[in-house]
C-alpha cells in the first residue's frame, strides 16, 4: 500500500514492522536498527546475503557519536558541509548496534538522509532506521514509490509516498584511513564536492575491494533485458540489427530507432539531472519487452562517473562476489 500517512510509517516501524522510506537518492527498505526482527525481515523480503551491511539512517549530526565512536575531524567537517545529504560514512560502531547490521564487521555505514519526509519520520521515532535500497538483491533501485509497490506490495507494513527520489542514484560511501577519506562507493555527492572540503580523496580500486564492501557485486542494478554499456552506439546499432533495441541515451536522439524505444537522460547534457532520472528510464525500458537495451556511457566527470559505474553494474552478466 503506498500511503503519505506518516504516523501510520511510525506506528509500524515501532512494532518491528518494515517500509518503503523516501529519501533524497532512492527509496529505501527500513526497520528499528536496534531490533533484529525488524532488520531480519529486510533481509528476508530483499533476499539479501547477510554478509552484506546496511546503512544507519539517523536524524542528524547530534546522533553520530550513538551510532559511531572514534569518529574523525574530518567526518565532522564533511558531515557540517553535506548532511543532511548523499554520503554515507564507515566508521568504527558503538557496541549496541546488532551485528546483523554490520555483518559482524566492527564498523557501521550511517547517513542523515535529505528529505522532508524522512526527516519528519526519524524525529518521531526514538530510534535511527536501517535501509537497504528497496529493491530486490541487484535488481534496479527505486526512485518512486510504485517501484516499491511493485517490486514488494504487501510483503511490507505500506510505501511511504515522499514522490520521485531528487538525486536518483545512491549516497557516496566513504570511509577514513588515517584521515584521509577513502571512497568505497561512488554516488549522489560529486568525488569534486568532497574534495573541496577534505582535499584529495583515494578512490578505492576495484581489485582492492573485499567481499564486505559497500557495491562489491559486479552485477547490480540490473534491468531483466539484456543491457550492454558503450561508448559508440552506432556500432552497436549495426551490430545488433535485427533485434527489438531499446536506447537509454545521454542527451540526444538517434535517427535509426523509433523514438518511443528512446529515453534520453538530459537534452542540456546537466548530469545531475541525468542521474536522477536514470533508474527510472531503466525501469521504463526493462517494461518494453526488448531484445536489448543499448546504454550509452556519460562524460567520466562529476556524476557522470557515478552514473557509468551503475550503468557498468547493470551490463554485468553475472553476479560475483569480486570485482
Ligand atoms: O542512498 C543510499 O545509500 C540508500 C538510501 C536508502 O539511503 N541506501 C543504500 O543502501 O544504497 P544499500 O544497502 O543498497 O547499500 C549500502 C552499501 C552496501 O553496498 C553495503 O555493502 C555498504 O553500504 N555497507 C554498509 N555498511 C558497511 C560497512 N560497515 N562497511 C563497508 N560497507 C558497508
Ligand atoms: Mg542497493
Amino acid at each position: 500500500m503506498i500511503s503519505k500517512d506518516i504516523n501510520l510509517a511510525v506506528q509500524h516501524l515501532n512494532h518491528n514492522g518494515i517500509i518503503g522510506l523516501p529519501t533524497e537518492t532512492v527509496y529505501g527498505l527500513a526497520g528499528n536498527a536496534f531490533e533484529t526482527e525488524a532488520i531480519h525481515k529486510i533481509f528476508e523480503v530483499k533476499k539479501r546475503p547477510t554478509f552484506n551491511p546496511l546503512i544507519v539512517h539517523i536524524k542528524g549530526i547530534e546522533d553520530l557519536d550513538k551510532v559511531a565512536t572514534e569518529i574523525p575531524p574530518i567526518a565532522y567537517e564533511l558531515a557540517n558541509a553535506f548532511w543532511p545529504g548523499p554520503l554515507t560514512f564507515i566508521l568504527k560502531k558503538q557496541t549496541h548496534i546488532p551485528d546483523l547490521v554490520t555483518a559482524n564487521q566492527d564498523t557501521v555505514a550511517v547517513r542523515v538522509p535529505n528529505h522532508p519526509i524522512a526527516l519528519s519520520l526519524l524525529n518521531q521515532l526514538d530510534f535511527p532506521l536501517v535501509a537497504p535500497s528497496a529493491n530486490p538483491f541487484t535488481s534496479i533501485s527505486p526512485t518512486r514509490a510504485e517501484h516499491v509497490e511493485n517490486y514488494f506490495g504487501n510483503q511490507i507494513g505500506m510505501v511511504l509516498d515522499g514522490g520521485e527520489c531528487e538525486a536518483g542514484i545512491e549516497s557516496t560511501i566513504v570511509g577514513f584511513e588515517n584521515d584521509r577519506v577513502v571512497v568505497y562507493r561512488l554516488g549522489a555527492l560529486a568525488l569534486e564536492e568532497i574534495e573541496k572540503v577534505s582535499g584529495s580523496v583515494t578512490l578505492l580500486n576495484k581489485e582492492d575491494k573485499k567481499p564486505i564492501a559497500p557495491g562489491m557485486l559486479l552485477k547490480h542494478y540490473a534491468p531483466k533485458t539484456d543491457f550492454i554499456l558503450t561508448r559508440n552506439v552506432h556500432e552497436k546499432l549495426e551490430w545488433y540489427s535485427g533485434k527489438k533495441i531499446g536506447l537509454l541515451l545521454f542527451n540526444s536522439y538517434l535517427p535509426q530507432i523509433e523514438k518511443k524505444y528512446q529515453i534520453i537522460l538530459s537534452e542540456e547534457s546537466d548530469l545531475k539531472l541525468a542521474a536522477s532520472k536514470l533508474y527510472n528510464a531503466m525501469h521504463q525500458l526493462d517494461k518494453m519487452n526488448l531484445d536489448i537495451i543499448i546504454a550509452e556511457r556519460l562524460p567520466e566527470y562529476g556524476l557522470g562517473i557515478s552514473i557509468n559505474d551503475r550503468l557498468e553494474r547493470a551490463s554485468k552478466k553475472d553476479t560475483q562476489l569480486t570485482s
